[in-house]
């Protein structure tokens, strides 16, 4: 696709009642503006021009390092129109179609802008629109078409009469293509005797047929990808629904969903057959699952890779690497630099932060495992945890392959712990343990026999 896209993301976003920008905010745990420039750059856009003004820095920070696309201040809001013409101008645009989005237009597919772009390219139009029919129209501009079918203009909703806001149910989706040599000809004649004193870039249409130019609209049989945020409300209507596109592709290529409508699996998670996926579970950012594995309930996966074959119960993991037959949870917490390797276990009330568990090797049952590198086949006893942190610093600690930690060990960073080694329960290791020894901390125990009888002697007063 030879094209420009433009997306206008500088407004105040007002209706949101919110400290940040309109478009950071996420849908599926992906910022709104990050899904449109997603979406244009898998259409094949050249360039993405993105028009920032209110809470700029933020919506920048969110477009950093993402080759093609630049940002353009509009230091001023004054209307759709007039963002057009900043980017323009500053980009020095003035040929070839250009797209415009809408940035609070999450669910747009890239099928759709190419398709935009394709129209003025093949120089059947010198601009199009998307057009939709939503169950509640109300906010958006609406078509007026004129007997033969053609767009006349389009009315905002605070510049409708009523008999227009009832009968005119075609509605702007906030996407449009434009042929670039007319669009800069003429964006500088909008004008803002409006209801808002803005300048709309809607009222473009009317002023390109004007001037004889060929403007045409499509209708968007699924209203639903035209739908735009600008309340809470609609935020989560568009999460659902985004929910639900994902769910079903995801549910046609053979993954198995026990309720779809409490699965919320990102846009950019991968999900592969054969797995089921149990209720109340979150699968976000770069999330791959691999085929077989059993997910949820109550799970939260981050930017988490898990192989084949893995169950994973009640956890939460981020920045985790799972491979095969691996089980985690129930009530698992795996945080960043975490890998469970093949068969390995991570069991009930445990948490594990930037640490290795080799191949079989096995913390079942309330531990704290940190900075610790562990070779094959270890076991862990109950209650056992790595001490890891001195105050000041991170250490680390090793534990060979074969080994097993008593219950109740504390092991006191920086250590190593060799390989068949055993370390006697309830023990504080604070020395390296050389391969196959025993390590015992502990203090003798005492017996005070009769000891119950006496107490209770006592207690009675007798
Ligand atoms: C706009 C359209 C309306 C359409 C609807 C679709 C106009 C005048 N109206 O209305 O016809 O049905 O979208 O959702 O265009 N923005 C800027 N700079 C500004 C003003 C806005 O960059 O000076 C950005 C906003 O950040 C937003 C987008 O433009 O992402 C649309 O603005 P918004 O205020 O949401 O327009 P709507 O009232 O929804
Ligand atoms: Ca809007």
């Amino acid at each position: 696709m030879d094209a420009t896209v433009i997306i206008l993301a500088a407004g105040e976003g007002t209706r949101m009642k919110s400290n940040h920008a309109k478009v950071s905010h996420r849908i599926l745990a992906k910022p709104m503006i990050r899904w449109i420039v997603d979406a244009s750059l898998a259409a094949g856009a050249q360039r993405v021009v993105t028009v920032v003004g209110s809470h700029g820095d933020e919506v920048r920070a969110l477009l950093e390092g993402i080759d093609g696309v630049e940002c353009v201040e509009q230091a001023e809001r004054l209307g759709t129109g007039h963002a057009v013409k900043v980017a323009i101008e500053a980009c020095g645009i003035s040929e070839g179609p250009v797209v415009v989005l809408n940035g609070d237009l999450p669910l747009i597919e890239p099928r759709t802008i190419r398709k935009f772009a394709d129209t003025v390219a093949e120089g059947r139009a010198a601009a199009a629109v998307l057009t939709m029919t939503p169950p509640d129209p109300f906010g958006y501009g609406r078509i007026e078409l004129n007997d033969e079918g053609q767009v006349l203009r389009i009315i905002e909703q605070k510049d409708c009469t009523n008999e227009q806001a009832k009968t005119l149910l075609e509605c702007n989706a906030g996407c449009y293509a434009f042929d670039g040599a007319a669009l800069a000809a003429h964006v500088g004649e909008i004008g803002c005797d409006n209801a808002q004193h803005e300048y709309y870039l809607p009222d473009m249409l009317e002023i390109l047929r004007h001037a004889g130019k060929p403007v045409t609209y499509f209708h968007c049989n699924d209203f639903r990808e035209g739908l735009g945020v600008n309340s809470r409300a609609q935020l989560a209507e568009l999460t659902a629904l985004a929910r639900d596109r994902i769910n079903a592709r995801l549910m046609a290529e053979g993954v198995t969903m026990i309720d779809p409508s409490s699965t919320w699996v990102g846009p950019d998670a991968q999900v592969g057959r054969d797995t089921i996926i149990y209720p109340s579970t979150m699968i976000m950012g770069t999330t791959q699952i691999g085929e077989e594995c059993i997910v949820g309930p109550n799970t939260r996966l981050m930017d988490t890779r898990v192989g084949n074959h893995s169950v994973i119960d009640e956890t939460v993991a981020e920045n985790v690497q799972i491979d095969d037959y691996v089980s985690c949870g129930p009530r698992a917490y795996l945080r960043p630099g975490t890998h469970l390797c093949d068969h390995s276990k991570a069991g009930t009330h445990v948490e594990i932060k930037k640490s290795t568990i080799g191949v079989g090797s096995k913390v079942p049952h309330l531990s704290y495992i940190g900075d610790t590198t562990m070779g094959a086949n270890v076991n862990i006893g109950a209650g056992s945890i790595t001490c890891n942190y001195d105050g000041v610093h991170k250490n680390a600690t090793t534990i060979g392959d074969n080994t097993f930690i008593g219950s109740d060990t504390m092991m006191v960073a920086p250590v190593n712990i060799g390989a068949d080694a055993v370390t006697g329960a309830g023990g504080t290791i604070t020395k390296d343990v050389p391969d196959g020894a025993l390590a015992l901390e502990r203090t003798e125990q005492r017996i005070i026999p009769g000891y119950t009888e006496r107490k209770r002697a006592r207690q009675q007063g007798k």
